[in-house]
């Protein structure tokens, strides 16, 4: 048996904010932002949704496509940056409201990695015999912590949330390989102080460098080749970065996940958003080998190769 996903689902605030409503408030143009970034709107959420509401939609979502009751949780594991206090944590005021009694909870934090982390931690403990089912939820309300004023990176970032529920699956399918990691020498060139403070070009030479790495590396562990790879979900950060890792991989166009140009970076929800919007749009099915790839603030990086189904 191995360990995979088995519901999943997300949840965008409805507000759209495009490029053109950026240009009124700031020094920027859309011609800019999309040749830049591959941003085209973003969404924002309104001062009544916080980080918990979000994460308990995608949640309640993802737990009715895994077909399994909240009571059933043996753990709730939320990535984000912007909880809605220090503590109570988001994992616990979900796990109130999702009704998920039985639930251990707690949140991590790993910025645009998160979900990576989330899915790992999850992972040893359906692998270890201790826990059935573990939800993993990735969510931000980037929106409350960036200086609207700086459009080195109020262009960038939206809300959301994206939320899966790890459990067994059949034989050969679910998570082949993984890798974490993290350089603390690179925090200073993104971190939270009031606002999201960011030096641009050295997080985008990182990324490059990273997600190429870690891609080619979970490759190596899962013992497949680039050819063998029917799809990659980037860490929807910068359509030039994910392009940088696309190219690593050999892959056409058309294999590489793109939600960029409607989201923006929404952090650790980037990912599983994309996972949805992916498998709606009817480009994931059944056995496809995934690589889904992330790297942000701390810095932290990590990678997960997986063979889709449950
Ligand atoms: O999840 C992790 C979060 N962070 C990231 O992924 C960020 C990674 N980095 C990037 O995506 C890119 O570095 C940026 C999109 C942030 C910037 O793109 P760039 O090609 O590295 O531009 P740059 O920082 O080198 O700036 C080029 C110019 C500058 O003007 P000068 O100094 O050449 O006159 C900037 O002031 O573009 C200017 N600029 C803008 N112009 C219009 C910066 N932001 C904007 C803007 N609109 N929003």
């Amino acid at each position: 048996m191995g360990v995979g996903i088995i519901g999943i689902n997300r949840f965008v605030p409805e507000r759209v904010v495009t490029n053109q409503d950026l240009e009124k408030i700031l020094d920027t143009s859309d011609e800019w932002i999309r040749t830049r970034t591959g941003i085209e709107e973003r969404r924002i959420a309104d001062d009544d949704t916080n980080t918990s509401d979000m994460a308990y939609e995608a949640a309640r979502k993802a737990i009715e496509d895994a077909g399994i009751t909240a009571e059933e949780l043996d753990m709730i594991i939320v990535a984000t940056v912007t909880p809605d206090h220090p503590f109570p944590s988001v994992s616990c005021m979900i796990q109130e409201r999702l009704g998920a009694k039985n639930a251990a909870a707690m949140d991590i934090s790993a910025a645009c990695a998160g979900f990576m982390y989330g899915i790992i931690t999850g992972k040893q403990f359906i692998e270890t015999g201790t826990y059935k089912h573990v939800l993993v939820v990735g969510v931000e309300k980037l929106s409350k912590i960036v200086d609207w004023s700086d459009r080195n990176t109020a262009v960038l970032f939206g809300d959301g949330a994206g939320a899966a529920v790890l459990g067994e699956v059949s034989e050969g399918r679910g998570i082949l390989s993984f890798e974490l990691g993290a350089d603390g020498t690179g925090g200073k060139h993104l971190y939270q102080d009031e606002h999201i403070i960011m030096n641009g070009r050295e997080v985008f030479k990182f990324a490059v460098r990273q997600m190429g790495e870690s891609s080619v590396h979970v490759l190596e562990k899962a013992g497949l080749k680039r050819e063998d790879v029917d799809y990659l979900i980037p860490h929807q950060a910068n359509i030039r970065i994910m392009e940088a890792s696309r190219e690593r991989l050999e892959l056409p166009v058309e294999k590489m996940s793109k939600t960029v140009d409607q989201f923006g970076n929404t952090s650790a929800a980037s990912i599983p958003i994309s996972i949805v919007e992916d498998i709606q749009a009817g480009k994931i099915k059944d056995d496809d080998v995934i690589v889904m790839v992330g790297f942000g603030g701390g810095l932290t990086w990590g990678a997960i190769c997986i063979r889709w189904g449950r």
